[in-house]
């Protein structure tokens, strides 16, 4: 059984795994992930906001945010905060002006338009989904009135509108195999990656709250 006491409450911890997956595979590797984050919390329910947000019954266990597309999987999840996660696949398809206007506020746009390439899009559109997973709208928030930054692996203040129930960090991970990455909070803290069920370990005998079991990532 893992146990999460011994982890520090506001660090953030992400596991994310690459394969040659198609979506839906990818898909069931993260719901499996998800699956053994949960599985000490009693019981192991998984129930949903009214917008989708995925919780444990009784909010027990940490709070955690599932992503996957096209040959990544990922989990992120911290036992004191909200977080989001998100993994983009890019397919090297152009954005449509459509799709600039819907996704990115003005100012990101005039950023995107001085290197306008699929990969800063997707990598823009990463840290978009990561913050509204993390404040638990998902697209029922409109993309483009939130101020996300360009991609940089370092906390950022998210903004949109000084709703306090938009406010966030966010920050990029690379990955490589042509996948964006993007980690939120809801305040910066530590940033570990620590695979599922690998390195939480039980607690052994007269262990003291707040251990950690990572080292950080910087920034
Ligand atoms: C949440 C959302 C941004 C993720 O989109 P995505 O990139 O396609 O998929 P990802 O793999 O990154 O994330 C999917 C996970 O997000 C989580 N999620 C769904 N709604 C969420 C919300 N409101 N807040 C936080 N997380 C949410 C779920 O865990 C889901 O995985 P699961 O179904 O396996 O449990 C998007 O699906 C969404 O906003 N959905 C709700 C609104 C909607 O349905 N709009 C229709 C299209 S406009």
């Amino acid at each position: 059984m893992m146990i999460f006491r011994q982890l520090n409450p506001t660090d953030i911890h992400f596991d994310v795994r690459c394969g040659d997956w198609d979506l839906n595979e990818a898909r069931r590797i993260s719901r499996r992930m998800q699956a053994e984050l949960v599985s000490p919390c009693s019981p192991p329910r998984i129930l949903r906001t009214a917008l989708g947000k995925p919780y444990a019954e009784g909010n027990h266990g940490p709070r955690w945010s599932c992503s996957a597309t096209t040959g990544a999987s990922g989990i992120a999840w911290s036992t004191g905060q909200q977080t989001g996660l998100d993994l983009e696949h890019d397919t090297g398809e152009m954005p449509t002006d459509t799709l600039l206007r819907d996704a990115l506020t003005s100012s990101e746009r005039i950023q995107w338009s001085l290197r306008p390439t699929s990969g800063l899009f997707i990598e823009i559109w990463a840290r978009k989904e990561a913050a509204l997973k993390c404040i638990g709208t998902g697209l029922h928030f409109p993309p483009n009135r939130l101020e996300v930054g360009m991609p940089a692996e370092r906390w950022h203040p998210v903004q949109a509108d000084r709703d306090p129930e938009t406010s966030c960090w966010v920050r990029s991970v690379r990955i490589g195999h042509n996948v964006a990455c993007a980690i939120a909070c809801r305040s910066p803290a530590p940033l570990r990656r620590t695979p599922v069920g690998d390195r939480i370990q039980p607690e052994p005998e007269g262990t003291s709250v707040g251990r950690t079991t990572s080292p950080p990532m910087s920034g």
